[in-house]
């Protein structure tokens, strides 16, 4: 035998990757129906799902089918929802006063789900763009050249009130103002609802990966356009340090969770997150992210099933605690259909003597 095919490598990774077992023992990361939250989509009417072209598989609901589809999240053991209303554009002003309603479509969604289905956590976004004709996420200041800060966050503090009020576990500003989760908190506690979480959309980026949930709520053609720009509010996608300041605020401002959004394309966002805060971490992985998995698949370029699993598990490892994602239902469903067959239900075997 020559030298040569002696070689003795101390290390051999490979040894723990030779079987299923072995590789499974070794696992770091996996998902659970407790790290997913469910976005859906609510619209007014009755018995009415309407798609979504560009996010197969995601419809608008009306209450009705809104709570059939929230008790069979809560059947697959999903730990919560984040509601969001698509308004009819009648109902959309320049000033957003739809959010105020204490009718408004939402909010009686809420009464109706934490009624039917009160173990699921319902989430809902605290922002105007469901409102506004223009489809920002405030109210515009005099010269309409932009967002005013400041009115928008006085409007956000009383509609989160509305939401707590309403049933609403956790509200989720997304709007990106600044200072809106002190003033939020200081609102929720003056009014008695001290115990309602702030998830704080804090790292959200100016993201071209909101073009399918801007269809699904309307807001991009309330606007006029595909292209509405946030970059007055939103986060520079460059901006690493920029978005670690907006985490840090939050924080100090009083938010329950941080989030970062979008997902796949800022992990290294979530892990540095991960890495200084000691609050739970959420991270959202968008319409788009969800919308280009489904379009790679249909071309046959890409397999839908490894592909979200795979998607979502690195959201994880890169320290998400808990995950948005229109894959929510898919998932759970997978997981959940693992049946371990019953001691009664294994096939005869022979053990050999003495067994
Ligand atoms: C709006 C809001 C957006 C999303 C959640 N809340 C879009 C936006 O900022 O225009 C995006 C979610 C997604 O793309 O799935 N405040």
């Amino acid at each position: 035998m020559d030298a040569q095919s002696k070689i003795s490598h101390l290390r051999r990774p490979r040894r723990l990757r030779k079987s299923k077992s072995l590789r499974a023992l070794v696992e770091e990361t996996t998902i659970s129906t407790n790290d997913l939250i469910m976005p859906l989509f609510v619209i007014d009417g009755k018995n009415k799902s309407e798609p979504i072209e560009s996010m197969p598989g995601c419809k608008r609901l009306t209450i009705d089918y809104l709570i059939k589809e929230c008790l069979e999240i809560a059947q697959l053991e999903i730990a919560a929802v984040a509601l969001f209303p698509s308004l009819e554009a009648s109902l959309k002003t320049e000033n957003g006063d739809e959010a105020l309603n204490k009718e408004t479509l939402i909010l009686r969604a809420v009464r109706k789900v934490k009624k039917a289905v009160p173990e699921l956590t319902i989430i809902t976004d605290i922002a105007l763009d469901p409102y506004t004709s223009h489809g920002h996420d405030g109210v515009l200041n005099e010269k309409k050249t932009d967002v005013d800060n400041d009115k928008t966050v006085e409007i956000l503090a009383k509609m989160a009130v509305l939401h707590a009020e309403a049933g609403v576990d956790i509200v989720a500003p997304s709007d990106m103002m600044d200072g809106r989760i002190e003033a939020i908190r200081n609102s929720l506690d003056n009014a008695g609802y001290n115990e309602t979480s702030i998830l704080a959309y804090s790292a959200k980026f100016a993201s071209s990966y909101y073009g399918p949930f801007r269809d699904a709520v309307g807001s991009a053609s309330a606007a006029g356009t595909n292209l509405l720009d946030k970059i007055t509010y939103q986060l520079n996608p460059a901006n690493r340090l920029e978005a670690m300041i907006e985490t840090e605020l939050d924080e100090i401002e009083g938010a329950d969770i941080l989030m970062v959004k979008p997902a796949g394309p800022y992990l290294d966002i979530i892990r540095e997150l991960r890495n200084e805060t000691t609050l739970p971490v959420a991270a959202y992985q968008v319409s788009g992210e969800y919308a280009q998995i489904h379009a790679a698949a249909k071309l046959g370029w890409l397999d839908l099933e490894k592909t979200r699993d795979e998607s979502l598990l690195s959201i994880k490892r890169a320290g998400a605690d808990m995950i948005l994602t229109y894959f929510a239902k898919d998932v759970a469903q997978k997981i959940k259909n693992i049946n371990l067959p019953t001691l009664e239900n294994l096939p005869d075997q022979d053990f050999g003597e003495g067994i």
